[in-house]
Parts: structure tokens; C-alpha cells; sequence
């Protein structure tokens, strides 16, 4: 069964490979930080997951990259099954409508961000899992060297240094979520640790794996529950409304999967109870997602007909 599975969508990753090939170039990397900036926007892969963790791809889909905002889905699964509902008091998933690091809706929403995927919620997040475990960046890297198979992943320590270094935007977010008692971290410590977050190193591969638990219904690698069925669908359905900053409207229109992207120029996707995705490619649209990334998804729905629609 795995096998003909596998087989099976080989040739419509290799196909999707060749079509993206025009729209090589297309975007601007990230440009905040340096080492963001100075990766090529060419640069593309693409990799598939089965439910038990087979996972086969094209391109540079072996290729470690920074895994930025990609990985605000694993510290809120982490999270979540933590603490439960209650972390829903701390931050909403409605669609804020903004870009990511916006500060805007914070003071009339009394310091309750919209959803944990813009910045102001992932911080609320990182502050809810350090609480909890005392080593938020560190529970995130275990789990995700778990789930990957991957020991070796780890964060980038001068990608780590290069956020602090321009981190000015993300600490008045903290600074104004601490004001309405929604911090209760120390901003410094909080910011490193959503810094290293965000400088996570992995491949497709390992994304694409590490993700399988939102496919298996809250199934870890190793068969033990991390997410309720119930938290699983909640988790996939704030992707698919906001996991594509202010774009999300659109992703779900062209791709119709729950979806994740980061700055670095990566995008997870999730089939539930099918498979899991990752497309990695640097050059970025107006919004900050993945121009080639989100063809490819879209390619991949269209010619599978897999969708959650
Ligand atoms: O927090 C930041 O500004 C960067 N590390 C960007 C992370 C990202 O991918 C966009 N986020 N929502």
C-alpha cells in the first residue's frame, strides 16, 4: 500500500518540479536580516510524507534552510496540549487581516492577538510553552528531532543573533502584550527563545515529517497522542485561515489545505488522514509567502484532487 502510494505521486512531483522551473527567480528573498537576504531565490524542493513517515521529494528537498514562521505550528500544537482551551484566552484565531508583525490591532484588542501565526501571537505561544516547560526553544527542537527522525536538527545560532539584532519590532510587540498582562516571560528571555525558534534549520524532509502528526489526527511518530482528534482539526483549521499571513484567503482559494509558510520561503501543507507537505523556495511575493511554494502546492492540489474541499 505505502509503496503504490509512493509511486504514485514520484511523477506528479517530478512534473510539478519541471512546470515551477518557469517561475524560478520569481519573488525576493527575505531581506531583514542578512543571512536570510544572501540565499538565492532559485533555489527550490519539494517533498512528500506518508502516514508512517515514508518521505520522498524533488529538488532540494534535502537542503537544511531557515524554518522561520513554519515552526509557530509546532510550539502551538505543543502548547495546546499543554494547556487546553485556556491558551484560547490568551489568543484568538480569527484572521487578523494584517501583515505578520503588525502592531495595530493590539491596543484596541487590549493585548489579545488575533492568532498564534502573526508575531504577536507566537509570542503569546512561546511565552504559554516556556511557562510550562521552562525551555520553550528547547521542548520545540526535541520534539521536532523526534518527530523528524533527524537528531542532528538544530537552530542557527548566528540566524538566532542576526533576529536579535533587529528584533526592535518583535519587543515592542512583547513589551505591549506585557503591559495588558499577556506576557508574563521577561521580554528579553521570551525574545530569545522565540528568536531561536524561528532560526530552526530543517529540510522538506524533515518539515514534511515532523508534520505528520496533523495528518495521523494528533498522532506522534512513536504512536503516543500529542493532540486530542478534536485538537488536531483545531490546529488545522487555524492554518488554513491564517496560516499564510494576509494571504490566507487566497492560499485556501488556489491550494484548499491547511497551510504554513515562513520568511525563509517554506510552506507546510497538511492532507488529514492522507499525507503531508513541505515546498521550500526563497523568493517571496508582496505578503511574504513562497512564490514557487504556493504554485507547487496549488500544482500538487490540482493534479491530485487532493484538498480538504
Ligand atoms: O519574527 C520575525 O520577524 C521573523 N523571524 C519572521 C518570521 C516569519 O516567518 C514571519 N512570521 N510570521
Amino acid at each position: 500500500m505505502a509503496q503504490s502510494f509512493q509511486q504514485s505521486f514520484l511523477p506528479v512531483l517530478e512534473r510539478i518540479s519541471e512546470e515551477i522551473e518557469a517561475l524560478a527567480g520569481r519573488g525576493r528573498p527575505a531581506d531583514y536580516i542578512p543571512a536570510l537576504a544572501a540565499v538565492d531565490p532559485n533555489r527550490f524542493g519539494m517533498a512528500v510524507a506518508e502516514l508512517d513517515g515514508t518521505v520522498y521529494g524533488v529538488g532540494e528537498w534535502q537542503q537544511p534552510f531557515s524554518t522561520q514562521s513554519v515552526t509557530k505550528v509546532f510550539t502551538l500544537a505543543l502548547a495546546l496540549s499543554r494547556e487546553g482551551e485556556e491558551l484560547w484566552e490568551h489568543v484568538g484565531r480569527e484572521p487578523s487581516g494584517n501583515p505578520f508583525n503588525s502592531l495595530v490591532q493590539l491596543e484596541y484588542e487590549h493585548g489579545i492577538p488575533r492568532n498564534p501565526f502573526i508575531n504577536a501571537g507566537a509570542l503569546v505561544v512561546t511565552d504559554r510553552l516556556h511557562r510550562l516547560t521552562g525551555d520553550a526553544s528547547g521542548s520545540l527542537r526535541d520534539f521536532l528531532r523526534a518527530e523528524s527522525a533527524n537528531p542532528d536538527l538544530d537552530f542557527d545560532r548566528d540566524v538566532a543573533a542576526s533576529e536579535t539584532a533587529h528584533g526592535d519590532r518583535n519587543a515592542a510587540l512583547a513589551h505591549f502584550m506585557a503591559s495588558y498582562g499577556n506576557i508574563t516571560t521577561p521580554v528579553p528571555t521570551l525574545l530569545r527563545e522565540y528568536f531561536r525558534q524561528c532560526a530552526i534549520e530543517a529540510s522538506c524532509a524533515d518539515l514534511a515529517v515532523a508534520t505528520g502528526f496533523l495528518a495521523r489526527h494528533g498522532i506522534r511518530a512513536d504512536g503516543s497522542r500529542l493532540l486530542t482528534r478534536s485538537q488536531a482539526k483545531q490546529v488545522n483549521a487555524v492554518m488554513m485561515t491564517c496560516g499564510t499571513y494576509d494571504a490566507a484567503g487566497d492560499f485556501a482559494y488556489r491550494v484548499g489545505l491547511p497551510g504554513k509558510s515562513g520568511v525563509g520561503g517554506a510552506i507546510i501543507a497538511v492532507v488529514p488522514g492522507r499525507c503531508t507537505l513541505c515546498v521550500w523556495s526563497p523568493g517571496l511575493d508582496d505578503r511574504g509567502n513562497s512564490v514557487a511554494g504556493v504554485a507547487a502546492l496549488d500544482r500538487f492540489t490540482t493534479i491530485t484532487g487532493l484538498s480538504v474541499f
